[in-house]
């Protein structure tokens, strides 16, 4: 049986694209069961629609800070469709630590960056700041705490004094798309433990390939 996931986005939605491509795959152990915006205005939305994954729009904003009153929509939205497993995707709103730990080992989010370098904003702008030769993408388990959590994959790129937080950004995006679905994959086919504050896996290193940056 495969794994029902709720994607949740706030913008662009491409790594939602990511997620969807790949649970189309036959032998895919999860399948996108809907997508969550809590902006009416996600670009995301359209294309989840294109692909044929239902759509659903929470907006967040007449919440205000009522965080708990969100989530409880949020929540029976995906109890009515039996979601066991959460992809954050560009998802642009905090959650108290009563839905975070809830979900907890069940929800994955996707940061632009090494963590536990750089959370936060502008991940982009503070690598190039920090003057780091390596970079790229974490997808972890969602803690309380902002982009951290036990961490399921990491997928690392060269930076080059050339790079503007744009070009950098366009270089992770592209190791984003390659992680998050093989992240949800381990996820969904239980090949990932958690051991305190850390996610065990059974697959392999990525082996054969260290990255160096710059190359002399
Ligand atoms: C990605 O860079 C992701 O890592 C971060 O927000 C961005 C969302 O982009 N959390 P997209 O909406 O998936 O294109």
């Amino acid at each position: 049986m495969k794994r029902r996931v709720a994607i949740l986005i706030s913008g662009r939605g491409s790594n939602m694209a990511a997620l969807i491509r790949a649970a189309a795959a036959s032998d895919f152990p999860a399948e996108i069961a809907v997508v969550i915006s809590n902006r009416a205005d996600a670009a995301g939305l359209e294309r989840a629609g294109q692909s044929g994954i239902p759509t659903l729009v929470i907006e967040s904003k007449p919440f205000g800070r009522d965080r708990a009153g969100f989530e409880a929509v949020l929540q029976a939205a995906l109890d009515e469709r039996g979601i066991e497993l959460i992809c954050l995707a560009g998802f642009m709103r905090l959650f108290t630590a009563d839905f975070v730990r809830r979900w907890y080992g069940r929800m994955l989010n996707i940061h632009p960056s090494l963590l536990p370098s750089f959370p936060g904003l502008d991940p982009h702008g503070q690598a190039l700041r920090a003057g780091v030769k390596i970079s790229g993408a974490t997808v972890h388990f969602v803690i309380p705490e902002t982009d951290a959590g036990p961490i399921v994959m990491q997928g690392a790129v060269a930076v080059s004094d050339h790079d503007t937080p744009d070009t950098l950004s366009e270089r992770i995006l592209e190791v984003e798309h390659r992680i998050y679905p093989e992240a949800l994959r381990l996820l969904a086919t239980g090949r990932v433990r958690l051991d305190g504050d850390l996610c065990r896996s059974e697959a392999g290193a990525g082996v054969g390939n260290f990255l160096i940056s710059p190359l002399a």
